[in-house]
């Protein structure tokens, strides 16, 4: 959620901090702050709003001029964004900035910290006040001891005035990286420093690090010392810039055709698919997953169910690890993420291999938690996704799917070699497809401007219309603010349509999949109670009040790929209509590093 970046150089820190909180913004944007050390003084501005809020008070100070320094980009957990709750957190002669929760903070408030002058409502003060408290003069010992009293996930960057030369960092379960070149950076992702840095090292749970410009030590919790690999960084995923368009959404909304071919490309030569996988045919499959990426599970279970005849259940994953879930060796376990830090996926994913299941990641970026606990990885090739509102790594995670249920088919031998050949085929031709769907923005536009002064939408579709519709809906709801819901066509009935008034927009998502009559009979339903219906089709054959023909997909199956297009369209058009801030919408984050 939260972003920390961290300098140590030999520059201004503070060019740097900033430059690195607009590359993290997208994870958190309530507040933010930074904190530097000017001849062994400890200096801080934070401030509710934007990083430009904090950049133009930072130019009314000229006191803060160090070379070494911590800042953060905030999305609210405990305390609501203000000015006293944005990080850095000080006491004493510490300041920090966190991302994660701090379970037991009230706990530790009460036992340790009850004389303490608390300024904000944060659970990260507590532990501030504790490395103060432990402190007698050795920095990491005080650390050590604070991290060990801590429950929850944390990512913390630590200064102190005593040891004005390090950046102290410490990780359980949230996500710090550290990179090395001619200076020391910190990140809590990789695209606030991948320009900077030459190599990285990747921070794992456990570990207290010394960051100093030109060496790094790190330790475990009990101050051991560790000898740690550096790794390279992969090639694109350095920092994007929007060029012609007017929003990251939009831009990579164009972006998916060469999403999916990179992401196809990388696995499928000739017409063998080559995919690190090894697991045997198993009893079950659990694909697990939040938001878009459960979205794209969902699409993911038709794809295995009609090609392995295994069952497959798709699981939300912050569900998922605390109801029991059957998964053993016998039953591998999907997580699809694009981030690859997603707390509640990352947790199922952990909850997972504890149950023995083979656990195989779809995930974009390499460097990140879920890619590196995986027992096998698919690479997404979508590049950095900026905008909080996913689309391209969406589209590169179908494409994995797809490509994931060919290859099982043909190594459990669970579908006609023809179909299999045919479905090759349809992968290599799908990114086409999506650049023909891209053809309709124009009719979008003017569908746009009739939803603008919308309150209330549905979306309605059976099979692979249904998966679209909740994707569907989801965009619209999280950047236009429209409040929208997801229904499979036949379930509108028993409850749901009691909310059809005369002028309700529904859109029904009518995918090539055998079962066009039965939603023609489902439009018919809200037809006859007043609603405006906006059908998504490959044909005309609808009872609609318009029709968003959609390029057709490269193999029945895949339609998904397709029919999401214009949707995705139009949530960005009535966003833009309604003045929306598309590339942050209210309330979001990127990068869901809390549970
Ligand atoms: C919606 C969206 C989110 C993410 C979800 C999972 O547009 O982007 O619903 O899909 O937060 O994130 P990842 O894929 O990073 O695990």
């Amino acid at each position: 959620m939260c972003g920390i970046i961290g300098y140590n150089g030999v520059s201004s820190a503070v060019p740097f901090l900033i430059d690195g909180l607009k590359r993290l913004e997208y994870r958190g944007y309530d507040s933010a702050g930074i904190a530097v050390i000017s001849n062994r003084n400890i200096r801080q501005e934070k401030k509710k709003g934007r990083i430009a809020v904090l950049s133009s008070a930072l130019k009314k100070r000229d006191d803060m001029c160090g070379t070494i320094g911590i800042g953060h980009t905030r999305w609210a957990t405990h305390g609501s964004p203000t000015d006293e709750n944005a990080h850095p957190h000080k006491s004493g002669k510490f300041t920090l900035v966190h991302n994660g929760i701090i379970e037991n903070h009230k706990e530790l408030k009460e036992k340790y910290l009850k004389l303490c002058d608390f300024k904000s409502e944060t659970d990260t003060e507590t532990a501030v006040h504790l490395i103060n408290r432990h402190y007698s003069g050795n920095c990491i010992e005080a650390i050590a001891q604070t991290v060990k009293l801590l429950e929850g996930s944390f990512a913390m960057a630590i200064l102190c005035e005593d040891e004005p030369e390090t950046i102290f960092c410490v990780r359980k379960a949230s996500p710090l990286l550290i990179g090395t070149g001619e200076e020391a950076s910190i990140a809590s992702d990789i695209s606030a420093i991948s320009s900077k840095a030459d190599t990285l090292y990747r921070m794992a749970d456990g570990e207290i690090a010394a960051v100093k410009k030109d060496c790094i030590e790190f330790y475990d919790f009990n101050l051991n010392k560790i000898d740690k690999e550096r790794s390279e960084f992969s090639v694109g995923y350095a920092h994007t810039e929007k060029g012609e368009f007017d929003h990251y959404m939009l831009k990579e909304i164009y972006e998916q055709p060469e999403a999916v071919k990179r992401t196809v490309d990388s696995y499928l030569q000739n017409d063998t698919l080559n995919m690190p996988i090894k697991t045997d045919k198993p009893e079950r499959i659990y694909i697990v997953a939040c938001g878009s990426a459960y979205h794209a599970g969902l699409a993911g279970k038709l794809f295995f169910e009609q090609l392995l005849s295994i069952p497959v259940s798709v699981e939300i994953a912050s569900e998922f690890r605390y109801c029991s879930p059957l998964a053993n060796k016998k039953t591998p376990v999907i997580i699809i993420s694009q981030s690859g830090e997603t707390a509640d996926s990352l947790a199922a994913l952990r909850e997972a291999k504890k149950k023995g299941a083979p656990t195989i990641g779809i995930v974009n970026v390499p460097e990140s938690s879920i890619a590196t606990e995986s027992d096998s990885v698919i690479y997404t090739k979508a590049g950095t996704e900026i905008a909080v509102a996913t689309t391209k790594a969406y589209s590169a995670q179908l494409s994995a799917l797809y490509m994931l249920a060919i290859f099982f088919a043909e190594k459990w031998q669970t579908a006609e070699k023809k179909q299999l050949s045919d479905l090759t085929e349809g992968l290599r031709k799908l990114h086409i497809c999506i650049k023909n769907a891209l053809g309709c923005e124009e009719q979008i536009k003017e569908i746009a401007a009739r939803f603008a002064d919308t309150e209330h939408a549905y979306f309605i579709g059976r099979g692979s219309g249904y998966a679209v519709a909740a994707e569907a809906s989801l965009k619209l709801k999280e950047i236009s603010y429209i409040h929208s819901e997801a229904y499979a066509a036949g379930e509108m009935k028993h409850g749901t349509i009691s909310l059809i008034e005369p002028g309700t927009k529904v859109i029904a998502i009518c995918a090539p999949n055998g079962l066009n009559a039965k939603m023609q009979s489902n439009i018919d339903e809200v037809k006859a109670r007043g609603a405006e219906i906006f059908a998504v089709t490959c044909t005309h054959e609808t009872k609609a009040d318009t029709c968003i023909i959609t390029a057709e997909a490269p193999h029945p199956m895949m339609s998904i790929s397709t029919q999401i297009i214009p949707l995705q369209l139009l949530s960005y058009h009535v966003a833009r209509l309604r003045g929306c801030d598309i590339d942050k919408p209210r309330n979001l984050a990127k990068s869901v590093t809390v549970e």
